[in-house]
Formats: C-alpha cells, sequence, structure tokens
C-alpha cells in the first residue's frame, strides 16, 4: 500500500496566478496541484490535495486524517500567524506534518515572522515558491519509508 498524504492548502491561495504574483509567483494552485500529484507518482505516495478558505475546515481535514493519512503538507497561509486550533489540530492527530510557505515569511512584515504550526511540524520550508511543495513530499518520502 503506497503512503497516503494530504496536500492542504489554506486561505486565499486559491488566488493563486492572480494574487501578488511577484510575491507568490504565476502558478495557479491547479499548476501546483498537478506538480504535487506527478511528484507522488514519482515517490510512489499517494497524494490528495485540498483548498479551503475556512480554518474550522482545514480543523476537521487534519482530525479526519487521524488513522487514515500518513503524512501531511500543509499552508496554513494567513492561519499560519494566527490559529493556534489548526496548531492543536496537528499536535492532537500527531501525524508528521511538513509546514510550506512559497515565499520567505521571515524576510517579509513582522506579523507573518511568527507561525503557529511551526512548532509542532516536523519542518518548514519557506522561500522557495512551488519547489517547497515538491521537497516537502520528498522530505516525507524519505521519512515514511516503503
Ligand atoms: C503564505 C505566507 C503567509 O504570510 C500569507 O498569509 C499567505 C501565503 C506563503 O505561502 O508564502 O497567504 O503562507
Amino acid at each position: 500500500m503506497p503512503k497516503h498524504v494530504l496536500v492542504l492548502n489554506g486561505p486565499n491561495l486559491n488566488m493563486l496566478g492572480i494574487r501578488e504574483p511577484k510575491t507568490y509567483g504565476s502558478q495557479t494552485l491547479g499548476d501546483i496541484e498537478a506538480m504535487c500529484k506527478a511528484e507522488g507518482k514519482r515517490l510512489k505516495l499517494s497524494v490528495e490535495c485540498r483548498q479551503t478558505n475556512r480554518e474550522g475546515e482545514l480543523v476537521e481535514w487534519i482530525q479526519g486524517a487521524y488513522g487514515k493519512v500518513d503524512g501531511i503538507v500543509i499552508n496554513p497561509a494567513g492561519y499560519s500567524h494566527t490559529s493556534v486550533a489548526i496548531r492543536d489540530a496537528i499536535s492532537a492527530v500527531a501525524i508528521p506534518t511538513i509546514e510550506v510557505h512559497l515565499s520567505n515569511i521571515h524576510a517579509r512584515e513582522e506579523f507573518r515572522h511568527f507561525s503557529y504550526v511551526s512548532a509542532v511540524a516536523v519542518g518548514v520550508i519557506c522561500g522557495l515558491g512551488a519547489a517547497g511543495y515538491r521537497l516537502a513530499l520528498e522530505a516525507l518520502a524519505e521519512r515514511l519509508g516503503d
């Protein structure tokens, strides 16, 4: 059975391609999800991608992953900097989770420097654009083994 990985994207990431391309790149969320699927195939992972603008939905998806999902890649977007609830959900399910940001949040406004999620993630990738998702999947595949 291939390992199952959930790729979760938070609010406003459905606007990629239109949204501040200088900061977030010109790829759409569809492009990034297609890349994640292709990378999943290469790494023999089963990859499922979801996006929502709602915090509670992210919490429910993380809770629902318990016992079903082997790893999570998450870009919590704006909720990174505000959501104790998403952090608690990741802690609760204890599924290895990698946090990804397209932009380098440390080189931006101060309010983006802190992420509630980082301390409960196994690792954080930021500032590498869409490649961050690919690298996160590679790291999870290595961590999860066959
Ligand atoms: C982001 C960075 C966040 O600060 C911002 O709110 C986002 C996207 C990123 O991918 O660079 O929506 O998570």
